[in-house]
């Protein structure tokens, strides 16, 4: 027989205001609601046809992985929400509503980007064998699994694949190489706005990635070895990745490929720090945890 259920909000527990997860909740109902149409992009449009071919090509596939990323995590999230809603955990839940929203208007976002530069032609060219083998099997199937399997041990790996790799490592490089291209030469005010605000967004997913993590560690410590074992598993995909952008050492907007790779696995190596930081915590202060510690910046 089924368990009865228990309400929380009618019940003297109330909503823990004070946990992470609910302050994350109410950040992203403040910062979260940016309108991608509200993106001006004609400047964007005008610096478009003024590019070399071979810079259009870089940036488009940029914009191209981007892109599938904000569909791929769009549609994978949600075998997690249901995970975490099954355990009952409401202010988790709450904040995850948000999540889910703020990745389809990253979807709409860079959808609108690529009509206005007048780009609607086919991109899948631009999808690598190595991303499509990040995006197409391990991502959903990492995620999936949580359908028939939401143990301590897969959704630790789901949130290890999700946010630390795909947000905090890939998507955070791709922030990185946009900025050092078109922000340096001053170009694509609309599409650099849209990113610095994305970025935001990411990070509140990215910090709500790690609080699962700490929490799930400091509950198992055996997880720990776990989600440092799929670290180490992942980093060859991040290598993978920079090999097969180009053969030539920098970019044509002067963007180092060395330089990077070197950002790429410095963000492997901190998310791995901040995660190693909940061993031997109390369970009481990874609630308490404050929105710095988990890196997010609004
Ligand atoms: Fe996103
Ligand atoms: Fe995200």
């Amino acid at each position: 027989m089924e368990k009865k259920r228990t309400i929380l909000t009618t019940s003297s527990r109330g909503i823990n205001e004070d946990s992470l997860p609910f302050r994350l909740y109410q950040k992203a109902k403040k910062f979260g609601v940016w309108n991608p149409s509200d993106i001006d992009f004609s400047q964007d449009a005008k610096d478009w046809v003024a590019l070399s071919d071979d810079q259009r090509y870089e940036v488009l596939r940029l914009i191209s992985q981007f892109q599938a990323g904000e569909e791929a995590v769009t549609l994978d999230l949600l075998p997690l929400i249901m995970a975490i809603a099954k355990e009952g955990r409401l202010e988790e839940e709450m904040y995850l509503t948000t999540f889910l929203f703020e990745e389809a208007k990253h979807t709409e976002f860079f959808r609108l980007a690529l009509n206005a530069i007048g780009e609607k032609g086919d991109l899948s060219i631009y999808l690598t064998e190595t991303y499509q083998k990040i995006f197409y099997e391990l991502l959903p199937n990492t995620m999936n699994r949580l359908i028939h399997d939401a143990s301590p041990e897969a959704i630790a790996e789901a949130a290890t694949v999700y946010n630390m790799f795909v947000e905090g490592v890939l998507a955070e490089t791709g922030y990185y190489t946009f900025y050092q291209s078109l922000e340096k030469v001053g170009i694509m005010p609309g599409l650099l706005k849209g990113i610095g605000l994305l970025k935001k967004d990411e990070s509140r997913h990215i910090g709500y990635g790690t609080f699962l993590l700490q929490r799930l560690i400091s509950e198992h410590d055996h997880l720990f070895e776990l989600v440092v074992n799929k670290m180490e598993e992942l980093k060859p995909y991040s290598i993978r990745l920079n090999e097969e952008s180009s053969d030539l050492p920098e970019t044509t907007f002067g963007v180092s490929r060395e330089e990077t790779l070197n950002f790429s696995l410095k963000q492997l190596s901190i998310r791995m720090e901040v995660l190693a930081r909940a061993r031997g915590k109390k369970i009481e202060d990874i609630y308490r945890l404050t929105e710095k510690e988990v890196g997010v910046i609004s």
